[in-house]
């Protein structure tokens, strides 16, 4: 049964909103880091000014729904970790900016024209000021850990720290931001080279959104949780985002774009191997007629552009395929596996996983 998703709840909304806040108060400063040009292509990707470098408070979706820094928050606190600790709140602005900045590019790669209810950033400035505005601002992001030492790191010729260990926890922090840097690279590259896959399956795509998405998610949660922690959170954290991608690619073909911001059906005419799409391709006699996969295949075999009709005859078949309820039904099995993983760290009764808990929920059954 195909189910339309629920508004968010109040709570959640709220987790959103002050991840939100508290993730900008430290971007914001940053972008006065990164010169002028890069800093206008920034603040408009985050929903601060307009094309023409004016404020534009309140426009599209802004800067993004801040999950994941609603996660490294809420894992702080699920983890008796205080949320106020520096490191935590620069992690919540490393992710954020990490992504963002993986936003940026990925419009570019997928040649979308429409993010966070806005034209694509890459559509007002051009791809190479796109491409400089995220050379820019990523050694900041990735260097955000070494700012919360009370004094300077012994880098670019400052004196050392007098006690080295404190070193440790920043480097620490580092090193799990980069891992998660180089695995978005990689399922970044596969994404695209699967456009060019014919079929490759189910599992080829779980890899794309475990590598691209549960990246930065377990990446995330890491970064939140107390140490004792980190590595059920992580686990959490990876099927979380699986889960968070697995939806995001039923938003892309039955979401609704005034809600969602962006381009619905572009998935399908740039042939990406979305979850949907790989499991109509995969034929299943138990769930539609050997004719759907057979035609949608067809159609993914012609060696050019699809015509308009086309493009809507692969919609109908996918409609018929039966995929949106398997798909559903997969990204609820990664929700479970995620809480399992969870309820390591913080049992089920535990007032403690509650907000992660309930940003779970939100994964699967959410508009945008
Ligand atoms: C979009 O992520 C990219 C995916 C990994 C699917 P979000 O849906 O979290 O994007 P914003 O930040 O809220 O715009
Ligand atoms: C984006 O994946 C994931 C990234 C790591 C950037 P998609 O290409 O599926 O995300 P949207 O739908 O454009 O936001
Ligand atoms: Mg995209
Ligand atoms: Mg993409």
């Amino acid at each position: 049964m195909n189910t339309p998703p629920s508004a968010p709840s109040p709570h959640v909304l709220r987790l959103l909103a002050a991840a939100r806040r508290r993730t900008d108060a430290v971007i914001i400063p940053l972008l006065e880091r990164v010169g002028p040009a890069p800093a206008r292509v920034l603040a408009y990707q985050w929903g601060m000014w307009d094309a023409q470098g004016r404020p534009a408070p309140g426009s599209g979706t802004g800067g993004g729904k801040a999950v994941r820094a609603a996660l490294v928050f809420a894992c702080a606190r699920a983890t008796g970790r205080p949320d106020t600790d520096p490191l935590v709140a620069a992690g919540a602005a490393a992710v954020e900016m990490l992504h963002t900045l993986s936003l940026l590019h990925d419009d570019v790669m997928d040649g979308d024209e429409l993010r966070r209810g806005r034209p694509a950033a890459w559509r007002v400035f051009g791809p190479d000021a796109v491409e400089d505005a995220v050379r820019a601002l990523t050694p900041h992001a990735v260097g955000l850990f070494f700012d919360t030492l009370p004094e300077p790191a012994g880098l670019l010729g400052s004196p050392l720290p007098r006690d080295p260990a404190t070193l440790r926890a920043p480097a620490r922090a580092t090193a799990v931001l980069g891992d998660a840097l180089v695995r978005l690279a990689q399922g970044q590259a596969l994404d695209l080279a699967l456009e060019r896959d014919l079929s490759p399956g189910v599992a080829a795509t779980l890899r794309v959104h475990a590598d691209k998405t549960g990246s930065l998610f377990a990446c995330a949660c890491t970064l939140g949780a107390a140490p004792a922690a980190a590595s059920d959170l992580a686990s959490f954290g990876e099927h979380l985002g699986i889960a968070f991608q697995i939806t995001d690619d039923i938003l892309g073909i039955w979401g609704d774009p005034v809600v969602t911001g962006k381009p619905t059906g572009a998935d399908l005419s740039a042939r990406k191997k979305s979850h949907p799409v790989a499991v109509a391709l995969t034929p299943a006699p138990d769930r539609c007629d050997e004719d759907v996969p057979r035609q949608l295949l067809g159609l993914y075999a012609l060696p050019r552009p699809w015509t308009p009709s086309e493009r809507t005859q692969a919609g109908r078949l996918l409609d018929r395929s039966g995929a949106r309820a398997v798909s559903q039904a997969a990204a609820h099995g990664h929700a479970r596996a995620a809480l399992t993983a969870l309820a390591r760290a913080c049992p089920p009764h535990e007032e403690a996983g509650e907000d992660l808990r309930a940003l779970t929920a939100f994964v699967i059954d959410r508009p945008r």
